[in-house]
């Protein structure tokens, strides 16, 4: 099992979309985590169209971590997610509960961590950076912590900062290779190799920039169809688009990077603490 955490510095680049698109289509059962603070799951009002009332998940985890069985108290509050194997927890409802999370990431990580026996890969939606709430500890335990930017230069500047604390907290735990940026639209305008020079953070992958098709993961639009032409070829439907195909390319990134690291680690004698 891997658990693989999703972040943003600035702006709103695509990280739940991204994390709901990864999870679809994950060749083993999957658990999509929405551990982003703000409150208001988006999955729930963007892709599920409001057709379902996420459960208080983040808050009968916190509770359960008082009684330390949080792990206990995950299937039950795990989702599915329509036509998929994977599950999903729902974000927490009020920014106001960002208290209660704070004390429950730590736990919460160990019992993700736990999941391995089940098969399970985790993906966090970690939201943005510096929130107060913010489930930091999940991305200090992840086998890939991963922090999305768009590629123009005012993304680039708002992911500056970040990057820079980033880059130092993991190179002091040893962990740098367990950091890397995934680019939501790679070129436009910088190429995966300009903006790794300014953030100074390898790329592990890219997505394609494809605003009509991540509106049908972030707002539950209809899928597009596709010309008449490329559908009498067969093509042209929703698994045929530029984001759908850049997904699974970053899948197998992914999965890769992460084959990469767990050699090294044992290489080297295990995860340092
Ligand atoms: N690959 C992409 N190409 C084009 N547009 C995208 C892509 N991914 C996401 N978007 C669009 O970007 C907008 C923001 O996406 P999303 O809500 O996933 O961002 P976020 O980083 O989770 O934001 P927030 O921090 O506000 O939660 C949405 O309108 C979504 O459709
Ligand atoms: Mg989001």
């Amino acid at each position: 099992m891997s658990m693989i955490v999703l972040a943003s510095a600035s702006g709103s680049p695509g990280v739940t979309t991204t994390a709901l698109g990864l999870v679809l289509g994950w060749p083993r059962p999957a658990l999509l985590v929405e551990a982003d603070p703000t409150g208001g799951s988006a999955i729930a009002a963007g892709y599920l169209r409001g057709s379902v009332v996420p459960p208080e998940a983040m808050i009968e985890l916190a509770m359960a971590q008082h009684a330390d069985a949080v792990l206990d108290a995950l299937p039950r509050v795990c989702q599915p997610l329509p036509g998929v194997e994977g599950k999903w927890v729902p974000g927490t409802r009020s920014h106001e509960q960002a208290r209660s999370l704070i004390s429950l990431w730590e736990p919460l990580g160990a019992a993700l961590r736990s999941l391995e026996t089940t098969g399970q890969d985790v993906i966090v939606d970690a939201g943005r950076l510096g929130l107060f709430g913010s489930p930091e500890p999940l991305l200090a335990n992840a086998d890939l912590a991963l922090l999305l930017t768009r590629t123009d230069m005012v993304s680039l500047s708002g992911a500056r900062s970040w990057a820079e604390t980033l880059r130092e907290r993991f190179a002091r735990s040893g962990a740098s290779t367990a950091l890397g940026l995934l680019l939501v639209g790679e070129g436009q305008p910088f190429t995966a190799r300009e903006v790794a020079r300014v953030l100074q953070i390898p790329v592990v992958t890219t997505v394609a920039w494809d605003p009509e098709s991540a509106a049908v993961l972030s707002h539950g639009a209809e899928p597009p169809r596709g010309g008449l032409l490329q559908r009498l070829a067969g093509r042209g439907g929703w698994e045929d688009t530029p984001l759908l195909r850049s997904y699974r390319g970053a899948r197998s990134a992914l999965a890769g990077r992460i084959r990469i690291n767990e050699e090294q680690l044992q290489a080297a004698g295990g995860r340092p603490s």
